[in-house]
This record gives C-alpha cells, structure tokens and sequence, in this order.
C-alpha cells in the first residue's frame, strides 16, 4: 500500500470534510464545563454531526483489525487518559482536562482534528503541558514541505517535547487519511531529521501527538479502546489534518473557532 497522492478534486473534498470536523469543535467548546458528562459531549455532537452537517461520525462502530466495535461517536480522554477515551458517565471537574477527538464523513472523505479543554481552573503545570503539546503540533506542522522527510517532521516534536521535559507516546502516531480514515503513511511523533517518507505534494495525513507529563509507557483499559498514561500522569494530544503543498503546508481543519498557530 504506497501513500495516496490526492487529486484536485480529493483536496476539494478533504476542505470541506476538515472544516466540519473543526466546526465540530467550534460547537462543543461552550458545553465542555464542570458537571457536564463526557456521555452528554458524545450526544450532543452526535446530533450535531448528524442532524445539523449531516456528517457521518466515523468512530461510531469503527473496528479495526482485533478491536471490538467503537462504542461512541467521538473521543473523550481526559487526564491520564492518552486517546481513544470513550465517553459515558464520568462528570467533569474543575481542573480536569479533556481531549476531544471528532472525525467525520462528509461525501466519503474523512476530517479528523482535536483539541484540548481545560475544565474550570487547571494548575499552571497542567495548563503548560497542554500548551507544549500544542506547540509540539505546530512544530511538526512547520516541517511539513514537499522534499522534507517524515522523520523531521517527528524529530521536531521529540525535540521540543523532551526538552520541556516531557515524553512522546510511541504507539499511536498520525497517519493518512482520505476516503480511508486510517492509511498509509504512519506518521511517528519521535525520529530522526532526513529519515523515513519523502513528502510530496498532495499528501494529505494527521499529525496528533500526544505527550506525556512523566513516563512515555501506556496501558489499554478493559474496555479494549481507553489509552491511559502506566504511571498515570497528565497527557495531551491536539490534532490536525495537513495537506503537503510544495511551498509548505495547508491545515485542512480549519473553522472560525480553530485556536492560532502558535
Ligand atoms: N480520531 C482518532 C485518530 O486521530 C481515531 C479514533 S478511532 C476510535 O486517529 F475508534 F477510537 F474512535
Ligand atoms: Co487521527
Ligand atoms: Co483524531
């Protein structure tokens, strides 16, 4: 399986796919307050991506190779929780933070973006790792160009990371997408400058790192999807979907509320 150049037509599709996963977002953002429940987030963008964009929630059901079917219609990882975090009826409390992780359909292409949430008043050092994450996502960002490597790309958040004296989750990793939510090529958090995949032009992937406060290791819950910290310190993750132009980049989950470049 090599990795998909896109068409024209295929970035058209991915625009607008991208800006409905962000607008996603937009949406909740006023909801996500102490007392609400990561189950009441899970409802209410379902019916937001269903009855309002008439978007199709690609984690609802999605089961890739060895796991059981996911149960919701969006991600909630909250605290320890690194991703995949399912959402029920655990209330959030001032001072938690929540990664929310919308990825929708939209004409058979997929859009798929996250961002952290501080719930009531966060301790600065909390609110700092959910910052370097952020800047840990642009850096890698930054490095995207037609002719530059996957490994730079993962070298600049490595670097950044570890240098604030934090650590890289090695498991998950961005990826690409298209009419296909998860496909070629792997896009690893962590590497080497000048190694891995040339990019090219009209390479569309993920790059979503997710950084630990302590240690990098990970444990799956019972559930079989809920990724936590093993040492159970605070992670972060944010999330964007890029085009490879052969200037740079273009971020394809883009909306009004979509928080600056850092
Ligand atoms: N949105 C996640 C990602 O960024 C994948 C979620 S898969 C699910 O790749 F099944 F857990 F929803
Ligand atoms: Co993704
Ligand atoms: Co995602």
């Amino acid at each position: 399986m090599g990795t998909h150049i896109k068409s024209a037509a295929d970035i058209a599709a991915m625009r607008v796919a991208g800006k409905l996963a962000s607008e996603v977002l937009d949406y909740i953002t006023p909801f996500v307050l102490p007392g609400v429940t990561t189950g009441k987030l899970d409802e209410l963008c379902h019916n937001y991506m269903v009855d309002v964009q008439s978007t199709i929630p690609a984690p609802l059901n999605y089961s890739p190779g060895g796991h059981s079917p996911y149960p919701k219609s969006i991600c909630t990882s909250v605290n320890h929780q690194v991703c995949h975090g399912i959402p029920g009826d655990r209330v959030l409390k001032s001072g938690d933070i929540v990664n929310l992780d919308i990825t929708v359909i939209k004409d058979g292409y997929h859009g798929d973006t996250s961002r952290m949430f501080e719930v009531g008043n966060v301790p600065k050092h909390i609110q700092r790792l959910c910052k370097v994450t952020y800047e840990c996502m642009w850096r890698g960002i930054r490095a995207v160009k037609a002719g530059a490597h996957l490994g730079d790309i993962g070298h600049a958040i490595q670097v950044y990371a570890e240098s604030s004296g934090y650590s890289v989750v090695r498991e998950f990793c961005g990826h690409g997408i298209g009419t296909v939510f998860h496909e070629d090529p792997q896009v690893l958090h962590y590497g080497r400058p000048g190694t891995g995949l040339k990019l090219k032009a009209g390479m569309i992937f993920t790059i979503e790192p997710m950084i630990n406060a302590g240690q990098a290791k990970i444990r799956q819950l019972a559930d079989g999807w809920t990724i936590v910290t093993a040492d159970h310190s605070p992670s972060a993750q944010w999330e964007h979907t890029i085009l490879v132009t052969e200037e740079g980049f273009e971020v394809l989950t883009v909306s009004d509320g979509t928080p600056a470049p850092a």
